[in-house]
């Protein structure tokens, strides 16, 4: 039988996202919960609106791993992971991979297996509830050293789960050089990982360039500085990298003033392989459905249009060949749909 919420769920558009860092999925108030679980007091990390409490980029991310640290057992990365993944799922999304920076974890002293084992047993169990499907993005943190992106690709390599199908780099782009993680990038690439960089988010687009010349990626988390260097948007079109797009985190850090100065159409209409995503959405007071619908009414762009973001998305996404055809076959399916809506308008 088919229930109300998956009939609603199956006439939303459909949703993917590639930018979302599983620890920046966590609402304030869910994690005062873990805070307390642990003997942790969170409290002076959220405001009196129930907001994190921060103010710049360097804030952010302090704010960020203070909140990670309550992230501590197999149950804290089921919770969260269920939690988000059922959430979205409520919302249309088909895809979402999240970047896990299993240094938090292991912190407390979990295994790497042990905490990949919880996050993908939850997204087993959710896309058995919802259809949802979930995958893991492992990820090192720039600012903590070369090193520590070689440990954390070596993890990545050593220890092969189906579920974990691609490495990144977050953190603060201008800490050192993409070159100096270069190995890092190698041990991942030669465990068969897709790759990912943040780049072109606070720091310009020669900060894009360095990254595609030398690292193996096909996307850049961000990228959207790019739009202020014309050859180097050609660039990107010719070596077909996918930007993984999140405007309201762009917004919230002040990149831009407006929704409507935002450079996703121009990047767009250059010919960029564009998608969205929400980075670290109750942080930024967002989520992907929320990112698809600003875009759409600040930028014009029409339900074929929004379509194809997810189509970018899917075709981009870390994913065996058999899955993605899945996927897309599910997009198709909401393409005739809409093009039937249109054909009775
Ligand atoms: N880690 C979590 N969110 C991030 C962002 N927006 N930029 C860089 N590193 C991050
Ligand atoms: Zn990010």
């Amino acid at each position: 039988m088919i229930k109300d919420k998956d009939k609603a769920a199956a006439s939303l558009l459909p949703l993917a996202e590639l930018h979302c860092h599983l620890e920046g999925t966590v609402a304030p108030e869910l994690a005062l919960r873990l805070g307390h679980r642990h003997g942790l007091d969170l409290a002076p990390l959220v405001d009196a609106d129930g907001c994190y409490r921060w103010r710049d980029f360097a804030e952010f991310l302090h704010v960020y791993d203070a909140m990670s640290a309550a992230i501590r057992t197999a149950e804290d990365y089921y919770e969260i992971t269920a939690d988000y993944y059922r959430r979205m799922a409520a919302k249309g999304m088909i895809y979402g991979e999240v970047f896990v920076s299993p240094e938090h974890g292991m912190r407390a002293g979990l295994s790497y297996s042990t905490l990949i084992e919880a996050i993908a047993t939850a997204m087993a169990d959710v896309e058995a509830e919802t259809g949802v499907v979930a995958r893991i993005v492992i990820t090192c943190v720039r600012h903590f050293g070369r090193e520590h992106a070689e440990e954390t690709a070596h993890l990545a390599a050593q220890f092969p789960h189906p579920y974990v199908v691609g490495f990144g780099m977050a953190g603060d782009e201008s800490m050192g050089a993409p070159a100096d993680y270069a190995r890092a990038f190698a041990i991942a690439a030669d465990a068969g990982l897709g790759l990912t960089a943040h780049a072109g988010e606070l720091c310009g687009p020669e900060s894009v360039r360095a990254t595609i010349e030398s690292l193996p990626v096909s996307r850049i988390g961000h990228g959207v500085r790019a739009i202020e260097d014309a050859e180097l948007v050609a660039e990107l079109v010719d070596r077909g990298i996918t930007l993984e797009v999140c405007p309201g985190s762009n917004l919230a850090l002040g990149l831009y003033p407006s929704i409507a100065a935002h450079p996703v159409r121009r990047l767009h209409d250059a010919g960029v392989r564009v998608t969205l995503s929400a980075d670290d959405p109750p942080f930024f007071d967002t989520d992907v459905a929320r990112e698809y619908e600003q875009v759409r009414d600040a930028h014009g762009f029409d339900p074929a249009d929004m379509l194809g973001m997810t189509r970018r998305s899917i075709e981009a996404a870390f994913l065996d060949s058999a899955t993605r055809d899945r996927l897309l076959g599910r997009l198709d399916k909401a393409d005739r749909i809409e093009t039937g809506r249109r054909g009775m308008l």
